[in-house]
């Protein structure tokens, strides 16, 4: 356990209106807690301030003042307390603060701007207000805190409080986040320490209990999903082999309603994924295939399939890498990774859907046995392909996974993967490339990204570019050179996908971050499950 989250209700709390503040402030008070977190708007410090257009002095700043003897005008004074939007403002307890009404040990103060703004930069602004107001909370000696969610929500609907409160409990997730800590067992650094952080309290009002109670829920869940995938990708190469992969799908299996079967190389064989089979082939270690099921919808209702390029490690096989950075290519597996922390997530939330997740995995080795530039196999759709680069595997083993899941009758197919180095420098590490020719699934999977801040942006797919897939010797070649590689790449797949609706996430640039500070982000999982929340 990293962090826990809960929920506690304050049924008439109301920091907006005039006639609760008092009493709600109260109630908020009294709680034992190391922090109480509130939020008070650009209206509420003018007032406070006493600006000359400002209604006389009211509001949640200048009650809040009064109950703490004086603790936000001492604050003003000493410049702490600001009129900018993001600002954070720190209170402890001392004398002026009455012992026998006020068991908050804190109060941290987070200015979310004008309450009236509800235009677009809503979500990304609250972000930053929320990211601040965490930030002061970790890394010191607050081991709890109780985070009054209406307050710091600039807008009023229980809906957009409910999807902030996720979007903070992912924040928190990805704040409290240490490897190390989780993997005490494997010792691979001699210190990791976790953060003194551990416990925040989500508070509601009876305006916004149910939504916020949900948002809660969903929240740790998908934070929970989120630190699976980041393990997972975290891990060495020599741990997280496709065996551990398909081990660890199993182990869901045992704690959450998850059916999971875990195909080995005979029964790949049988399958003829001669395109998988060509990437596993230089390798000691044997591929598996794993399809993970959630069974939350009605019997006969179409699921949603993910599918999840799972390389362990891609050296580029006989298509060598150059030697540099190369230890990244343990990251090859985030596609998959990203399958399994969201069908976790889904299972946990209990999601009423039905959900399938696919892995194809294995090495990308050279060796005595690897595939040679210039080989043609034949994939399981019947289509041959001539492999003219073995480093362009994630095509070759995801064909296969794709043709497979045709058996489900999917509603929908999303593939995600490690796909293209052309990706990172088309998009950089902000968006992952988003392919698709269902415009409807790619507002969906838009808004999806926009809601959990784990964005896309969308790129063509057009008929002119399977122009550069031709092959003299087989049905289609495995590389379209350097020109939009990305697109060809996803060119490659959708040859594969005719019989269903299917998206592509190219998510080479988001899946982890290089750098002093490398590690899996944990993307596109938050996309993901608000992908799967948000299908009707
Ligand atoms: N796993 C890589 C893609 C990759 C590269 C992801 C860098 C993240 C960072 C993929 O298997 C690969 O090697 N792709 C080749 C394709 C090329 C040979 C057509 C690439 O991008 O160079
Ligand atoms: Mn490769
Ligand atoms: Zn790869």
């Amino acid at each position: 356990m990293t962090i826990q989250f809960s929920t506690k209700n304050f049924p008439q709390a109301d920091l907006q209106s005039a006639k609760h503040i008092k009493s709600g402030l109260k109630s908020l008070l009294a709680q034992s807690t190391d922090c109480l977190v509130l939020g008070y708007s650009k209206q509420d410090f003018e007032s406070f301030a006493g600006n000359k257009n400002a209604k006389a002095k009211s509001g949640v700043l200048h009650e809040l003042d009064a109950l703490l003897g004086g603790s936000l005008t001492h604050a003003k004074l000493l410049g702490e307390l600001e009129g900018v939007q993001g600002s954070t403002c720190l209170l402890k307890s001392g004398p002026t603060w009455s012992a026998t009404a006020i068991k908050a040990k804190r109060v941290l103060l987070l200015n979310v701007g004008d309450q009236h703004d509800s235009s677009d930069k809503g979500l990304p602004a609250f972000a930053k207000v929320a990211r601040g107001g965490l930030k002061t909370l970790s890394g010191g000696v607050i081991e709890n805190a109780i985070w009054f969610a209406p307050s710091l929500s600039g807008t009023k609907s229980a809906q957009s409080i409910a999807n902030e409160v996720r979007l903070t409990i992912q924040y928190a997730g990805d704040q409290a986040y240490r490897f190390g800590v989780r993997q005490p067992s494997m010792k691979f650094k001699a210190k990791d320490k976790a953060d003194a952080f551990k416990h925040l309290i989500i508070a509601s009002n009876d305006a916004s209990a149910k939504e916020i109670k949900l948002a809660v829920e969903e929240g740790a869940a998908l934070v929970e999903g989120m630190n699976l995938a980041k393990d997972l990708g975290n891990l060495p190469p020599n741990v997280c082999t496709p065996t551990y992969l398909g081990k660890t799908a199993q182990g869901l299996s045992k704690k959450t309603q998850l059916k999971v079967e875990v195909l080995g190389l005979k029964q790949i064989e049988a399958l003829g994924m001669g395109s998988f089979l060509s990437v596993a082939k230089g390798s000691e270690t044997p591929p598996q295939f794993i399809v993970m099921r959630h069974q939350g919808g009605k019997a006969g209702e179409a699921p949603i399939v993910l599918v999840g390029k799972g390389i362990t490690f891609d050296t580029g096989g006989i298509s060598l890498k150059p030697g540099e950075a190369m230890d990244e290519m343990k990251y090859d597996m985030c596609g998959a990774a990203s399958v399994i922390g969201t069908m976790y997530a889904t299972a946990l939330m209990k999601l009423k859907k039905n959900v399938i997740g696919v892995v194809p995995t294995c090495e990308n080795m050279p060796s005595g046995k690897a595939t040679r530039p210039g080989d043609i196999v034949k994939s399981m759709s019947g289509q041959t392909i001539e492999i003219l680069n073995t480093d362009a595997e994630g095509r070759l083993i995801l064909c296969d996974a794709l043709t497979y899941v045709e058996r489900f009758k999917p509603k929908v197919v999303i593939d995600i993967a490690t796909l293209t180095g052309a990706c990172v420098i088309a998009l950089g590490h902000v968006h992952s490339g988003l392919f698709s020719d269902d415009d409807n699934l790619v507002t969906a999977l838009t808004k999806a990204g926009h809601d959990s801040l784990d964005t896309v942006w969308r790129l063509p797919l057009d008929a002119a570019y399977h122009e550069q897939l031709k092959s003299n010797f087989a049905d289609v070649a495995n590389i379209g050179g350097r020109p939009a590689g990305s697109v060809t790449a996803a060119c490659f797949l959708s040859r594969f996908t005719e019989k269903y609706k299917w998206a592509h996430l190219d998510i080479a640039g988001t899946a982890w971050k290089s750098g002093a500070a490398k590690g899996a982000t944990g993307r596109p999982v938050p996309l993901l499950v608000n992908f799967l929340l948000e299908q009707k």
